[in-house]
């Protein structure tokens, strides 16, 4: 966390035009240098997530004895991973610091429970604050055991277990960040561990698990929910993974050029996995036009470019049952409903409380200092868009971002269609997810920049 907040302004715009590729999707970078890690010989990755959670992983791995470089012959840059095998891991000389990702940290946890070694993991003020006691109580039916503070939160101590027990577990929320270190434990574990979970969630570990060569199961169970089983230590080898774009970086940008009159943008090559798409659904039903071209599959993901133009949006009541697919895009998604005409009822939204910020809180803090009427409840957000702009922040303001990337980036897309700016206290955490994000708005056209 840099000592120096960086604060960014953002200004009513002239309309949003061109094509654009986005950075690598960060789900799927992680897990690519994860199960790279875990695979025998040499995996390749193209268009990984350059941003500061993605490199945090590959530290870490790199501590835990994986090598790992960037190669950029032939002008074609690629990610190198020796993996040593599940189990491989060899212990770490210092402590794994995950910086700001959840992610990172969770899924670490998950392949250390099973290894015979010792490892201490830590992270950033907000990570620091955040709950593992999610991953350490299946973790720990594994035979592993676990040291944190206050009862659950980073510092953790991992003592993996050298005789791990194959377990069957269900997850009491609806976490694909769970579920997928439940499943990276598994690996080194014999026999067949199965997790159930209540709602269908992200999909990639499943997914790059079976093109690694690994034997997945994945049942539906009535009342919607699923159960995946894996059979343990699988010989993974080595791939070439190419990362799709991430729809959650898309999704700022989609924004913007669904909001800025007379705009018109293509997002190209991004993943489209059916468990990450719900705000596309929840955009179209409140009437935008997104026309998605050039579907194609990317080692088991399907991706396509989205063409967006701008357009008015109506309010809706977004079902409950279609938060986990969305369930980064609600501080994009509140912007949109605050621009639309009427009102836009989200509910089932208790995990927006534990993510990077307490994003319900400060969502609604912010947009309420824009001038926009809405209602937070314990788990709900209710806003009444007028069909118009909201009035944006007068002088020198500036919204409170909670150190949380998709906070700044929402506000920022905010401004572009406000008629007083949108200033916000610092845009350093954007680097965590979306490191070309002000670049590639001001390409486009978005008139953001350093606040005076
Ligand atoms: C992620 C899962 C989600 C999501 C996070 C990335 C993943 O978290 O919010 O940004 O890559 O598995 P939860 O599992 O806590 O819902």
């Amino acid at each position: 966390m840099p000592s120096e907040p960086q604060p960014l302004i953002s200004r009513k715009s002239a309309p949003l035009t061109g094509s654009v590729s986005l950075p690598g999707d960060k789900s799927i970078s992680h897990r690519a240098l994860i199960l790279g890690a875990s695979a025998v010989g040499r995996s390749r990755v193209t268009g990984l997530l350059e941003a500061e959670d993605v490199m945090a992983t590959a530290d870490a791995l790199r501590q835990l004895g994986i090598p790992i470089e960037c190669s950029d012959a032939g002008g074609k840059r690629a990610w190198l991973i020796d993996g040593r095998g599940a189990g491989g891991l060899i212990e770490a000389q210092n402590v794994l610091d995950l910086g700001n990702s959840g992610t990172g940290s969770r899924l670490l946890m998950g392949l250390l429970a099973t290894q015979p070694i010792k490892s201490v993991i830590t992270g950033d003020d907000s990570l620091r604050r955040r709950p593992m006691n999610r991953v350490m109580t299946p973790l720990e039916q594994f035979g592993a055991g676990f040291d944190s503070r206050d009862g659950g939160l980073l510092p953790v101590t991992v003592s993996g277990t050298a005789h791990p027990i194959p377990i069957t577990y269900e997850l009491p929320v609806a976490s694909a960040q769970v579920k997928s270190a439940v499943l990276l434990a598994a690996l080194n574990t014999p026999g067949k561990t199965t997790v159930i979970e209540p709602q269908p969630t992200r999909d990639h570990t499943e997914k790059m698990l079976r093109y690694f060569g690994a034997e997945i199961d994945v049942e539906d169970l009535s009342g919607g929910g699923r159960a995946i089983t894996l059979t343990g230590q699988p010989e993974l080898t080595g791939k070439e993974i190419p990362v799709p774009a991430d729809i959650s970086s898309a999704a700022f940008p989609l924004v913007a050029a669904l909001l800025a009159p007379g705009s018109s943008v293509t997002l190209k090559n991004v993943g489209l996995n059916l468990l990450r798409t719900g705000l596309l659904d929840t955009l179209l039903d409140m009437g935008a036009a997104i026309k998605t071209e050039n579907s194609q599959d990317m080692a088991g993901e399907p991706v396509g470019d989205l063409k967006v133009t701008a357009g008015g949006l109506k309010g809706v009541a977004v079902p409950s049952e279609r938060v986990p697919k969305m369930i980064d895009e609600f501080p994009i998604l509140a912007v949109a409903a605050a621009c639309a005409d009427g009102t836009t009822t989200m509910t089932g939204l208790a995990e927006l409380r534990v993510k990077e910020s307490d994003r319900l809180a400060v969502m609604a803090k912010g947009l309420t200092a824009c001038g926009v009427d809405l209602e937070e409840g314990e788990d709900s957000l209710i806003i009444h868009g007028n069909g118009k702009p909201p009035q944006g922040l007068h002088g020198t303001a500036a919204i409170a971002t909670e150190w949380d990337h998709r906070i700044a980036m929402a506000f920022l897309v905010l401004g572009l269609v406000t008629d007083q700016p949108v200033r916000i206290d610092d845009s350093a955490p954007i680097a965590t997810s979306f490191p070309e994000f002000t670049d590639l708005m001001t390409g486009i056209g978005a008139d953001i920049g350093a606040a005076p």
